[in-house]
C-alpha cells in the first residue's frame, strides 16, 4: 500500500475575467474564437468559464446557447440585494436569468479601490447562492503584508470574514480564488510552490472550520498572471483546482493554451 495521497478528484476550474476590457463586439469575437479553439474533449477534464462585463453577458449567453458551447458564463461584480433603489447595480436574480453560473466575489481589484470588505464579500457570496450560483471567492495579500510575515493570517482572516455564517455543504460547493495582489497584472507570478503553499493553507482553514468533506471537495483557482506557458506548472499543485486569469484570458488562443494546460504537462 503506497502512503501516496489520492489523486486529487477535484475538476479543475480556469476562468477567463475580462475585467472592463472588451465591448459587446469584441466579446462575441472572443467567445467565438474560444469556442473554435477549444475541442469537445477539452471539457472532459476541465470547467471553463468566462466573466465579461455586464454589456457583454447577453451577447455572450446568446452566442454559448446558440452554439451549445460548454463554457460557463459568468459575472465579476454583484449587488447583494436581490431588486430595489440601488442606482447603478445588478441584482443577482438578473444574472442567474441570463445563465450565469459563477460571480466573482471580493475581487482585490473591488476590495481597494472600491472599498469592499469582508462584511460586505460575505452579504454578496450569501446573495449569489441564494440565487442558485456559484461564487468566486478572492482573498489575497499585498506585498507589505507578505514581506511583514503577515499573508497567511490575512488571508486566514479573509476567508473567516468571508464565508462567515456558511454551513460545510455550502462551502464544498464554493471556489475560492487565491490572488496574490502582488501578482495580479504585474507579469509576478507566485512560484508554484508559494501558491501551493498557500492554497493549502486555506484547504486546511476549510478542514477545521467546516470539516473535510467541505476541504475535500471546495475548488480552489490560484490568480495573478497565469499564462499558457506557467500554467502547467501551478496546475500541477495538488492543492490548486484551477485558474482566475486575466490579462490572459483576452486572448482566446492564449487563453485555450492555460485550458489545456495538460496538453503542456512534463
Ligand atoms: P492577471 O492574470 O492579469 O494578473 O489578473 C489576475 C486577476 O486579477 C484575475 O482575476
Amino acid at each position: 500500500m503506497s502512503n501516496e495521497p489520492a489523486p486529487n478528484s477535484r475538476k479543475p476550474l480556469i476562468s477567463g475575467n475580462w475585467k472592463m476590457n472588451h465591448n459587446h463586439f469584441e466579446a462575441i469575437q472572443t467567445i467565438q474564437k474560444l469556442a473554435y479553439a477549444l475541442n469537445p474533449r477539452d471539457y472532459d477534464h476541465v470547467d471553463v468559464s468566462v466573466h465579461p462585463p455586464f454589456t457583454d453577458l447577453r451577447s455572450v449567453q446568446t452566442v454559448l446557447q446558440a452554439d451549445e458551447v460548454p463554457v460557463s458564463l459568468g459575472a465579476q461584480n454583484v449587488h447583494m440585494a436581490s431588486h430595489g433603489a440601488f442606482t447603478g447595480e445588478i441584482a443577482p436574480p438578473m444574472l442567474a436569468k441570463l445563465n450565469v453560473e459563477y460571480v466573482i466575489v471580493g475581487h482585490s481589484e473591488r476590495r481597494e479601490l472600491f472599498g469592499e470588505t469582508d462584511e460586505v464579500v460575505n452579504q454578496k457570496a450569501k446573495a449569489v447562492l441564494a440565487a442558485d450560483m456559484t461564487p468566486i471567492v478572492c482573498v489575497g495579500e499585498t506585498l507589505e503584508q507578505r514581506q511583514a510575515g503577515e499573508a497567511e493570517s490575512t488571508v486566514s482572516q479573509q476567508i473567516s470574514g468571508s464565508l462567515a455564517g456558511l454551513s460545510g455543504d455550502v462551502v464544498a460547493g464554493l471556489v475560492i480564488a487565491y490572488e496574490p495582489i502582488w501578482a495580479i497584472g504585474t507579469g509576478a507570478t507566485a512560484t508554484p510552490n508559494d501558491a501551493q503553499l498557500m492554497c493549502a493553507h486555506i484547504r486546511s482553514l476549510v478542514r477545521s472550520r467546516w470539516g473535510d468533506s467541505a476541504a475535500d471537495s471546495v475548488r480552489i483557482q490560484y490568480g495573478g498572471s497565469v499564462k499558457g506557458g506557467n500554467a502547467p506548472e501551478l496546475m500541477a499543485q495538488p492543492d490548486i483546482d484551477g485558474a482566475l486569469v486575466g490579462g490572459a484570458s483576452l486572448d482566446a488562443d492564449e487563453f485555450a493554451r492555460i485550458v489545456n494546460f495538460r496538453l503542456y504537462q512534463a
